[in-house]
């Protein structure tokens, strides 16, 4: 397969390029560098010929020449702004997830690609009331913040290209994903935040008093279930979560068991347009991708500590 992936340079899309790369297929990136980096794709890099990364704005009229010019047979919407750019900057969150699809929809239009497989968020949902957990697709998708509003869109914009000009989807209902990687973000989310945290014995800083829930799936969980929906899953969303809403206040507390010390909690005002509770039933992810997690909640934060020690170890030969 020819696959191009807008994102690739990030967190979650480097982890899908290797998984691509090592199933044998040709991996083209586009990525503007705003918010990834060419170090995440230093290994892409090494594996020769069948890796090429194009810097460009997916939101410019250039994209969809390169995509009709590059021919994949299946394209990767990861293109995102970081979530504090997406609080501040509506717009231009707006731009890359739908603007930046109709430039991808055009290309894949005149380059006859298959499918467009696009990371949705959990955003979509909106709130969810704790008896509507876990959240099903059927469930109707009622979005209060402009980033779930746009992913939201980017759904209808999907389903009238496979209808109107046969380009297939399926739009992944992405849960919290962490892994390793996140802990060199310049926005590294709260697993990779409370896993530097803990390892050097700091206070792990809550926002609000920590009853909120999270569904927090590891990133090859995650890059799994992009990777299978290349193939299958097509005209659908699907959620791609554990189903287990995990309260931030026991994230910190499993935290605090992993390293066997009891860490200071530091409490930060709650932000006001915060979701109070998120899960994603999976069941459909099972039926059409035949994927399910298969990363333990613990295992996924021995791993971030195991990250986290690597690199003192690293830094200290370094200094050493
Ligand atoms: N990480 C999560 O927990 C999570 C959860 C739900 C959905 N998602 C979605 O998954 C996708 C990937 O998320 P991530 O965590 O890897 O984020 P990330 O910020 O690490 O990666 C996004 C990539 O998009 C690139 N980008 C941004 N604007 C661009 C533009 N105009 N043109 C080209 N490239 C551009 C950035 O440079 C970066 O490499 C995003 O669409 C995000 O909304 C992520």
């Amino acid at each position: 397969m020819r696959v191009l992936i807008a994102g690739g340079a990030g967190f979650i899309g480097a982890e899908l390029v290797g998984r691509l790369l090592a199933e044998g297929h040709a991996v083209e990136v586009l990525d503007d560098l705003s918010g990834g980096s060419l170090a995440n794709l230093a290994e892409a890099r090494r594996s020769g010929g069948a890796f090429r990364f194009h810097q460009l704005d997916v939101t410019a009229r250039a994209c969809s020449d390169l995509v009709a010019h590059l021919r994949p047979d299946v394209i990767f919407h990861l293109a995102g702004v970081s979530p504090s750019l997406g609080h501040a900057d509506p717009p231009r969150d707006a731009e890359v997830t739908v603007v930046g699809l109709l430039r991808l929809l055009e290309g894949a239009r005149a380059a006859g690609s298959r499918k467009v497989v696009m990371a949705s968020s959990w955003a979509c949902y909106g709130e969810l009331s704790p008896t509507e957990l876990p959240a099903h697709e059927h469930l109707a998708m009622r979005p209060s913040t402009p980033h779930g509003i746009a992913k939201r869109s980017a759904v209808d914009y999907l389903a009238a290209a496979r209808e109107r000009h046969g380009i297939e989807f399926s739009a992944l209902v992405l849960a919290s994903v962490y892994g390793p990687r996140q802990l060199a973000s310049q926005e590294p989310g709260c697993v990779a935040r409370f896993a530097r945290a803990a390892a050097s014995g700091r206070p792990l800083r809550i926002e609000g008093d920590g009853s909120q829930t999270r569904d927090f799936l590891y990133i090859d969980d995650a890059v799994d279930a992009l990777s299978r929906a290349a193939e299958r899953g097509s005209g659908l969303v699907l959620n791609v979560g554990t189903g287990q809403p995990t309260a931030i206040s026991e994230l910190a507390a499993r935290f605090a068991a992993a390293v066997a010390s009891p860490l200071a909690v530091e409490r930060v005002p709650a932000r006001l347009d915060e979701s109070m509770h998120v899960a994603l039933d999976p069941a459909r992810a099972l039926i059409h991708l035949g994927w399910r997690p298969f990363t333990p909640l613990g295992a996924g934060v021995a791993a971030l500590l195991e990250a986290v020690a690597r690199e003192q170890t690293a830094v200290g030969e370094v200094h050493a």
